[in-house]
């Protein structure tokens, strides 16, 4: 699961665990990345392949029903048995991974941990009907999942449902309004990124993701646009002109995507060998050859990671401010020590001083 790159999760979950350690809470605030976009555009896929892992229901129709609210939580691998080495090793292959030490949970179920993906599916699944009913209805209240692992970052990623213009099933009449209201309350906060989505098989001046994004992001600074299904696209026709930003202005950019298809998903087809295909249907086409680095889901991977990192940056002085302060209390509370005994406290005190040193000199720099 470690899609969004090896840097970011060992650098900022080594901040994290600093800070936490230090300040006490999470001090870096990362932003949630919201999914947007019209039913059956591929908001799912995005998230899935940005996750690294296939455990979200899929397909044509509408299958999100519910937001989901899923929270990736950093924890220690069990078998790292060096708790002082510096360096996070992250390995490069889901294989390694197997065993016991990646999870997840839902809060409807407490305490209840599903250490195979195809269950997270099926809960999922199970808990959107219970809710939402059987008949393409949809419900505001979201399922809350927890993903464990020591290959994430400690990052919220929600997944919402499309929308939808024509009610079907137990839809209301206002089901457009209904799913409109739904996202605009999420993507509303400014802690937001906007995964605005739209297929490259309809005209993009008809993308209902970015007219939603543009209303709340109006200059387009926390909007990614992602074209998903160039491979759908007709023949003699590309998408070329909107990668390039010619048609549509965004700050951080439009950025390619060729998802699974249905076929593939009912094949089983394996993410590695998606991503693989995906970089090969970039590299071999004539028209987008050229850009190929700038397109993809590893490219939409490091595009979050920069984006993440610069609202680290954005954090920094603030968290250093706060650190020399706690830095100079703990110096004075040092001093009133007694020098023959060894308390407690005083371990925890020198800790904080050690770490809140490595903290300064290594890894400020580092990023800065
Ligand atoms: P959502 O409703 O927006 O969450 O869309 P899904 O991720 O569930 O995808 C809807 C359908 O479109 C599924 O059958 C996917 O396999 C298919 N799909 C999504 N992205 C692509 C893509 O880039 N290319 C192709 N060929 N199919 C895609
Ligand atoms: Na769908
Ligand atoms: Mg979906």
């Amino acid at each position: 699961m470690a899609a969004l790159g090896e840097d970011l999760l060992g650098v900022v979950n080594r901040l994290q665990d600093l800070v936490f350690n230090t300040i006490g809470n999470d001090s870096l605030d990362l932003p949630q990345i919201v999914v947007v976009g019209s039913q059956s555009s591929g908001k799912s896929s995005v998230l899935e392949n940005i996750v690294g892992r296939d455990f979200l229901p899929r397909g044509s129709g509408i299958v999100t029903r519910r937001p989901l609210i899923l929270q990736l939580i950093n924890v220690p691998s069990e078998r790292d048995d060096k708790p002082g080495d510096d360096e996070i090793h992250v390995p490069h292959t889901p294989a390694s991974v197997a065993g016991q030490e990646e999870w997840g949970e839902f809060n409807h179920i407490p305490g209840q941990r599903f250490y195979d993906f195809a269950s997270v599916r099926r809960e999922i699944e199970n808990e959107t009907t219970r809710i939402a009913g059987s008949n393409k209805g949809i419900n505001r209240q979201p399922i809350n999942l927890k993903i464990y692992s020591p290959h994430v970052l400690s990052l919220t990623l929600v997944d919402l449902p499309g929308l939808t213009k024509v009610p079907i099933g137990d839809q209301p009449t206002d089901i457009e309004k209904q799913t409109r209201n739904l996202i605009s309350e999420y993507i509303a906060k400014p802690n937001s990124i906007i995964l605005a989505v739209s297929p490259a098989n309809v005209d993009i001046v008809n993308s209902e993701a970015l007219k939603l994004a543009r209303h709340v992001d109006p200059v387009g600074k926390r909007t990614i646009g992602v074209l998903t299904k160039i491979d759908l696209m007709d023949h003699g026709t590309n998408a070329l002109d909107i990668l390039s930003g010619r048609v549509y202005p965004l700050k951080l950019g439009f950025i390619g995507v060729v998802n699974r298809s249905q076929q593939d998903i009912q094949g089983n087809k394996p993410m590695s060998e998606a991503l693989a295909s995906e970089r090969e249907f970039f590299r071999m086409h004539p028209a987008y050859r050229n850009i190929a680095p700038r397109c993809g889901t590893q490219f939409l991977a490091k595009t979050l990671n920069t984006t993440l990192m610069g609202h680290i940056r954005e954090k920094l002085p603030d968290i250093k401010a706060r650190l020399n302060t706690l830095m100079g209390q703990t110096q004075q509370e040092l001093a009133s020590y007694g020098t023959d005994s060894f308390t407690g406290k005083e371990h925890r005190g020198s800790l904080i001083l050690s770490l809140m040193t490595r903290f300064a000199t290594s890894f400020i720099s580092s990023i800065d």
